[in-house]
């Protein structure tokens, strides 16, 4: 596994997250999420006072903020001008304005171009990195010798993300990822894409160790 590349798409609540992080664990692998990064965007821009559908001031501003990310799958960080913001992003404000922000290419250029970096970095240590997101098998990593599409039914992908935020308003949850997979698979640049070379792994069925399990089956063999 030694600087292998891992690169999981999909929609929110597909596993994505929880699935990366535990292969990364399993294989000893640094981690990162990219959604957090257009999370930790989103919430410079709120905190700043910017109208986040206004594509062009983003685009102003995209360079101002530092986004940090600790890529230890065990405790991932992330921080912003060095403020520890792993609680804010994922409130209902940020989840609400960031595929806005998302949709601006200045700031999709910036945030690639720093994963990419982080990629890079991982490799040159020889340490192999498991990286999560919408457009890492397309346009962050395309090479990666592990290339994966992660689906889930609607109704399963709501159940978990309900449990994650705590909620019991199930048919909300869904309504609000049924909304945000539109507007990240209809953007005009690096919407949310499955490849023909990209492995499909359905998760509605599977238990969280299922799906790790053969995620690392297949980095096993690849690497
Ligand atoms: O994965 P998560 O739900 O945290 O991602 C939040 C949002 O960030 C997505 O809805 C999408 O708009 C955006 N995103 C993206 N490209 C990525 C990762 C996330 O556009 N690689």
């Amino acid at each position: 596994n030694q600087g292998i590349v891992i690169a999981i798409d999909g929609p929110s609540g597909s596993g994505k997250s929880s699935t990366a992080k535990g292969v990364a664990r399993a294989r000893d692998l640094r981690y990162l999420d990219t959604g957090a990064m257009y999370r930790a965007l989103t919430w410079w821009m709120l905190d700043h006072g910017v109208d986040v559908e206004d594509a062009a001031a983003v685009a102003a501003l995209v360079e101002q903020p530092v986004i940090e990310m600790g890529t230890d799958p065990s405790a991932p960080t992330v921080t912003v001008d060095g403020r520890d913001v792993a609680a804010e992003i994922r409130g209902k404000d940020v989840t609400g304005s960031v595929s806005a922000v998302s949709a601006v290419p200045e700031a999709r250029a910036l945030l690639v171009r720093t994963q990419r970096e982080v990629i890079e970095a991982a490799r040159r240590e020889s340490a192999g990195i498991v990286v999560e997101g919408r457009d890492i098998t397309t346009v962050v990593a395309p090479e990666a010798p592990v290339k994966l599409f992660l689906t889930a039914s609607p109704e399963a992908r709501a159940m978990r993300r309900s449990k994650e935020v705590r909620t019991s308003d199930v048919a909300a949850t869904q309504a609000d990822l049924a909304r945000r997979d539109k507007l990240d698979s209809s953007r005009a640049h690096s919407p949310l894409t499955q490849t023909a070379d990209a492995t499909e792994l359905d998760t509605t069925g599977l238990s969280l160790d299922e799906v790790i399990g053969l995620v690392v089956k297949l980095a096993d063999e690849a690497g």
